[in-house]
């Protein structure tokens, strides 16, 4: 196995916090609409988190989409000796039973050899292809997928070496099998199949199509019996970040979720806009990227305040199951900044439910440095990618926080 390089007690400087933000501009996780205040986890659960899951869908994500009665992982390949005998290899295709889908999606997935008990497991989907995370030859390319990457094109995003050394296996499946990240999504792919010809408004949009792949996977990797039902973690960067982030608010199977670098309608406030424009907010990522969300998220464009939502609260509808937060100190566009103080606003939740949090008046920690518990957060140097670092972060989180069962609710 490679060296683990990342050092995460390396701690290195300071990045300085937008001192202007005021949090009393964010609405209040613990206030309902009608305004009570929520001073428990039962009645978090009863009352609050069931508004807020809906207001997320009606305001930004779309309504999720109905689930399959049944799915079939059907394996098209197994190799006990992978990656030079440490890995067990699966690769398989996903089918939905009463779905027409217009085409299965293909999971690869790759598990510590050497586990003595079933595994935790990453999953989460990829940009540009299963055969681009890895330089392993034998991962093998649909009939239906445009090969417009090589091999092993996204291979240093995944330290493979590293996450299955450290016990955990992991999953993915490219997003385009499940909806292609255009503009006329909503004919196509997944939301093509499952919506009428003429979606209202408030139907499923792209990341919520994303986020229904995600669990369609977790189907399938339950079926095998070398991962730990009670410790799958959904994961992504990026739009794919905002993408796990939504995945585990809806479907709490995930045992725990992060995200990399996911900004604006991800982990980053969307209250939270630099003077110095240079982090995204809603103006642009809609003008940019319109089928990701619903399109009534425009009548908020330079109207954030009136938002019924703000993004600590998506971190907060994943408590109690860990969460973590990872930005990179060049990657201005994600908000580095806004997404410490989602993590840190969404805190008061998770103490519901007896964990520590980021605390109350926590400000931006050194470079390098993971802070809280229950929900976490680092900032490492560097740009908009996913590094050795902030893998060696996500295990070391993760074996501090992930019970071997997840926490039940109420
Ligand atoms: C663009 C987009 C971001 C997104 C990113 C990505 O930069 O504006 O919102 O997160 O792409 O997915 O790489």
């Amino acid at each position: 196995m490679k060296k683990n390089h990342a050092n995460i007690n390396n701690v290195t400087d300071s990045p300085s916090l937008e001192p202007a933000f005021d949090k009393g501009l964010l609405p209040d996780a613990l206030t309902t609409f009608d305004g009570n205040r929520i001073e428990n986890a039962q009645d978090w659960n009863n009352l609050r988190r069931p508004e807020l899951l809906k207001a997320f869908a009606s305001a930004i994500y779309g309504n999720p989409l109905q689930s399959p009665s049944a799915i079939e992982f059907k394996i098209l390949e197994r190799n006990d000796n992978a990656l030079d005998g440490k890995a067990i290899r699966i690769q398989g295709d996903i089918t939905c039973k009463d779905l027409k889908l217009p085409n299965p999606f293909r999971m690869l997935v790759y598990l510590p050899k050497s586990a003595a008990a079933a595994s935790p497991v990453f999953i989460g989907l990829n940009f540009q292809g299963n055969h681009t995370i890895t330089d392993d030859p034998e991962i093998l390319i649909p009939k239906w997928a445009e090969q417009k990457f090589p091999r092993g094109n996204r291979a240093d995003r995944y330290d493979l070496d590293l996450i299955l050394s450290s016990g955990y296996g992991i999953a993915t499946i490219h997003n385009a099998d499940i909806e292609p990240d255009r503009p006329d999504a909503r004919q196509s792919g997944i939301c093509g199949a499952l919506l009428p010809a003429s979606p209202k408004d408030d139907e499923a949009a792209t990341i919520t199509a994303w986020a229904w792949g995600l669990s369609r996977g977790l189907d399938a990797l339950l079926n095998l019996p070398e991962v730990d039902p009670a410790r799958v973690i959904v994961w992504g960067h990026s739009r794919l970040g905002k993408t796990s982030l939504w995945s585990a608010a809806n479907d709490l199977r995930f045992a725990a979720a992060i995200s990399n670098d996911s900004g604006c309608c991800g982990a980053s406030l969307t209250r939270h806009i630099l003077k110095d424009g240079k982090s995204e907010t809603l103006n642009d990522i809609i003008r940019n990227f319109p089928h990701w969300f619903i399109p009534g998220l425009k009548q908020y464009i330079e109207h954030e305040e009136k938002l019924p939502v703000d993004q600590h609260e998506l971190l907060a509808l994943i408590a109690p199951r860990p969460v973590y937060v990872a930005s990179a100190e060049e990657d201005r566009w994600a908000d580095p900044e806004g997404e410490f103080l989602a993590a840190r606003e969404a805190s008061p939740v998770f103490r519901l439910f007896g964990h520590h949090g980021i605390p109350e008046n926590a400000t931006m920690p050194h470079l390098k440095e993971s802070v809280g518990q229950g929900v976490g957060y680092h900032i490492r140097p560097g740009k908009h990618t996913v590094t050795s670092f902030d893998w060696q972060a996500f295990i070391d989180f993760m074996n501090a926080n992930l019970k071997s069962k997840p926490d039940t609710f109420n």
